[in-house]
């Protein structure tokens, strides 16, 4: 693996890990990794191919072969953009769905690992920190109460004036932190040397300096 910076940010859904570790890369100059993406992209893309999303070697195979591309903020697949269609709740629910699978996530891992190029890399997901990059000089368990997480993205949701209950949104974050902590594979769990944090109650602002301090000391060490 490169020696260049890693930072990696791990937490459940909704718990704002994107949009910290995005504020975090454009603070540092550092690439930005969305590995939430990757998995919605399989599942999305093996949708459309009509693979069942419980075939682990078909799902496997897309994920493999996934014609992705990150471009200024946007998602591609085969050129076309999806950043929208795969944001949606029932794409994030295939995601957790495939991410059960160990023959995607094996799919998935080495693509992963060659972001970490210079100048370094903000990694956001489940298993950046246990898995992906065991070796990351700062890693750190976003957490926060699924009623808060459930608030936030109610709000986001109303904001693109998407009308959806807050007791079902709840409850479908629920069921997929219960999926993400209990699969077999990289499930969702601190890594041993991660700082956790709960952001139930702070602002985005609170939580990057928060991260901005602990990565002081290894990620400007030169
Ligand atoms: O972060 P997100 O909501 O975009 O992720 C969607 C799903 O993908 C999540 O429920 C579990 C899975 N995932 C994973 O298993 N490992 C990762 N590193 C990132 C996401």
């Amino acid at each position: 693996m490169a020696e260049v910076p890693v930072i990696a940010i791990d937490g459940p859904s909704g718990s704002g890990k994107g949009t910290v570790a995005a504020e975090i890369a454009r603070r540092l100059g550092l690439r930005v990794l969305d590995s939430g993406a990757l998995y919605r992209l399989a599942a999305f893309a093996a949708r459309r191919a009509g693979v069942p999303l419980d075939d682990a070697d078909g799902v496997a195979r897309i994920a493999a072969g996934l014609p992705v591309e990150f471009r200024d903020g946007r998602v591609l697949l085969d050129g076309e953009d999806v950043t929208l269609a795969i944001r949606t709740e029932t794409a994030g629910n295939d995601a957790s769905k495939v991410a059960v699978l160990p023959q995607v996530r094996q799919a998935l891992l080495q693509w992963q690992r060659d972001q970490a190029r210079p100048p370094g890399l903000v990694a956001d997901g489940r298993d950046m920190g246990t898995v992906v990059f065991p070796d990351a000089p700062v890693k750190i368990f976003l957490d926060a109460s699924a009623g808060e997480r459930a608030r936030r993205r109610h709000k986001q949701l109303m904001e693109q004036g998407v009308d959806v209950k807050l007791s079902d949104l709840v409850a479908e974050i629920e069921a997929r932190d219960a999926r993400d902590r209990n699969r077999s594979v990289a499930p969702l769990k601190p890594a041993p040397d991660a700082l956790v944090i709960d952001s139930t109650g702070m602002s985005v602002d609170e939580v990057v300096e928060k991260i901005l301090q602990a990565a002081q000391p290894s990620v400007f060490s030169g």
